[in-house]
This record gives C-alpha cells, structure tokens and sequence, in this order.
C-alpha cells in the first residue's frame, strides 16, 4: 500500500474510533455497520505470538472461537519464554490448539531458548496452565522438531506482504528477532498488535514496566522502531478486564463440550486465587484477561479507545527500565509511531468473550 492508501486508512480508523465515542447513539449505529461490513468480508489472517500463560489460554481460545465464527484465519502460532520456559509455551500452545479442535496449526517455537530474565510461574501455576496441563490433550507437536518462530513469522510475512496481522502477547523476543534476521520484515504486516507496557498507571512487575516489556526490553524497542503503526493495549485497559468464576460458570451453563468448559472453569478458579495475594483487581475476585485485549481491538473495535503518539521504551534507566513512554504533547505528530489504547468498555468486552466462549464449547 502506498503512504496516500495509508494515510486514508488511518484518517478511516481515527474517524471510526473518534464516531464510536463521540457521536449520539443514531449516528453510532453507522460505525457499527462498517466494522460488521469488515466481519463479513474475509476472515482476517493471524499470526499469533505468545507464552501461555493463564490468560494466554484465554485469548487463545477465543481465537479458536473466532476462527470457527469465520472471522479469522489462524496462519500460525508461535510461542516465546515468558509466563514460564519456552518449552512450556510450546506444549502449552499446542495443546490447547487441540482442545480447541485447531491441531494442524502450525506452532513454532521461542526464537531464543535461554532460561527467561523473569517468569510469572507464581500466578501463572509452574506449568503456565494453572498446573492443568496433565488434564489437557497431550501435545501434538515436539519442541524438537517444531520450527522457530522467527523464521515462521518472515515466511509467512514474505509470502503474504500486507495481508497478515501480527498479534503478539508475550515478550516480544520472536519478533525482534524476526526484524533481525531480515532487517524491514515486521513493516510486512497488515497491523502489528500487542499487549505490553504501562502508561497512566504503575507496573505490574516493577512500579514502573509491565511484565511482557519488562522480560526483553530491548525486543519491545526493536518493534518500535520498526513501524509507525503497532497497536498497543497496555495495561492501562487489561487491568479493567477481570474475568471472574460468573463468567466461567455461565460458559460450563450453556456447554455441550464438557472438555472445554471444566478446564476453563477449573483455569479460572486457579488464577483468581493467585492473582488474589496481588491485590490488582480492586477486590473483584476475578483475573485480568490482558492479552484477551488485543483480539477485541480486532474484532470488537467498539469496546475501545486508543490515542495515537511517539511510544518508546526505557532500556537503560536503573530504575525505570522496561517503562514505556508515550510523547502525548500538543503539535504536529511527525515522530508518532503507535496507537496506544487508554480505555475500555470492560463489562461489554467480558460479555462478548464469555458469548464467544460458549460458542467455542458448542453453545447453541
Ligand atoms: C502480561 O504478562 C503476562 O503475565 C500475561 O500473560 C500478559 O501477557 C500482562 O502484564
Ligand atoms: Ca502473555
């Protein structure tokens, strides 16, 4: 797409965003149309990078939900150390692939495969999957003999340049990698999506940075960097997305696949103890289903509000490292190189995803 094509789908995408929150309720429903005009054409192509991770399963599934609807394609998965090793995230993600009925997709594995700088073990269960996995379809694929995800994610970008959406909701590793091993590769994709960072509120691993930055800060610049588009949904919004054991029990209610339903039961009961001790949900007993987010911004753009500005990442600062910094100053964005989204309709996107959960357990 040319920088003219460009520019007349951003000036689209601010006057969609800017019609869904500012404009009365009659107007509101031409918005809408648009964005169900974009559903019903072909389904969208993600890429999907992640650690799973508790709430990686989540967005996973609803992934699987979405792909089943006909909204998406699933091109790959690919798994990178965060929430626990990146021999974990690989098994993790393929199993739960196969719950989902979604085995053939492809699952690569962790560009790099040293021990992680941090895990979140502690709220994720050693496992990742709320110490579930022996009760999960066995893996399909070998860590061994999967390919890395670097050199999945410049495949799949050559072969379909503008065509494929990077969703990426783990420590963003496999991406920089990908831009290193083929300098201009991430610019390929339709959108570049992630989960990541912290910018009118603290941090959740130190005061300052949110874990998925936190863990390779020096991956998150690389992205950065490499396009004046990424999509960010820091926590600034998935702290306002806490899933809870209603949300759970109404998807086992309308389930007629057992399977699914009691892991995700049994998943959410696990984090809403774990994630208790850290008292983030505002005495909700609930957990945040942050990287659920980015497929919102997808799908259900109407649940969310993003700004766009400069966004960079603190690398050196001995105690700021990790923090990501958004210049939000008045005057002419010639540096803007993201969207970052700073609000969120929560209760509408919980009732969406736990709706798409049924579907996914084959609700009627
Ligand atoms: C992010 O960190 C991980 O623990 C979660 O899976 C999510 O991607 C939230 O800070
Ligand atoms: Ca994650």
């Amino acid at each position: 797409m040319d920088r003219t094509g460009e520019h007349a789908l951003l000036y689209v995408r601010a006057c969609l965003i800017l019609a869904l929150w500012v404009l009365p309720v009659a107007q509101l429903s031409a918005a809408e149309e648009v964005a169900t005009k974009e559903q019903q054409g072909k389904p969208r192509k993600i890429l999907f990078d992640t650690d799973p991770g508790g709430d990686d399963v989540f967005a996973l599934l609803l992934l699987q939900s979405l792909a089943r609807q006909g909204y998406a394609e699933i091109v790959a998965v690919t798994t990178v150390g965060g929430n626990v090793g990146s021999r974990q995230t690989f098994s993790n993600a393929s199993s739960i692939l196969a719950l989902g009925g979604f085995e053939n997709v492809e699952v690569g594995r962790s560009a790099t495969v040293d021990p992680p700088r941090a895990d979140a073990a502690h709220i994720h269960g050693s496992d990742g999957v709320g110490n579930l996995s022996r009760s999960l379809p066995a893996p399909p694929r070998r860590f061994g003999e999967a390919r890395s995800a670097a050199d999945i994610i410049v495949e799949k970008l050559r072969a379909q340049p503008g065509e494929i959406t990077l969703v990426a909701v783990g420590p963003l590793t496999n991406l920089a990698a990908a831009e290193e091993q083929h300098p201009g590769i991430l610019s390929r994709a339709k959108e570049v999506v992630i989960m990541g960072g912290a910018f009118r509120r603290k941090g959740n691993i130190t005061s300052q940075s949110e874990f998925n930055i936190h863990c390779d800060p020096e991956a998150a610049q690389t992205v950065f960097s490499s396009s004046d588009n990424v999509v960010v949904l820091p926590l600034d919004v998935t702290m306002r997305i806490t899933f809870t054991g209603e949300h759970a029990e109404a998807v086992r209610k309308a389930a007629s696949n057992r399977e699914i339903a009691d892991f995700i039961v049994k998943l959410t009961d696990f984090m809403i103890q774990t994630t208790k001790s850290y008292r983030e949900t505002e005495g909700v007993a609930g957990f945040h289903v942050h990287d659920a987010a980015t497929l919102a911004y997808l799908f259900y753009p109407e649940t969310l509000l993003l700004r766009r500005g400069e966004v960079r990442v603190e690398t050196e600062g001995k105690w700021t490292r990790g923090k990501t910094v958004m210049d939000e100053r008045h005057g002419a964005k010639t540096k803007a190189n993201a969207w970052v989204a700073l609000r969120v309709d929560g209760s509408v996107l919980l009732s969406i995803l736990t709706e798409d959960l049924k579907l996914l357990c084959g609700a009627k």
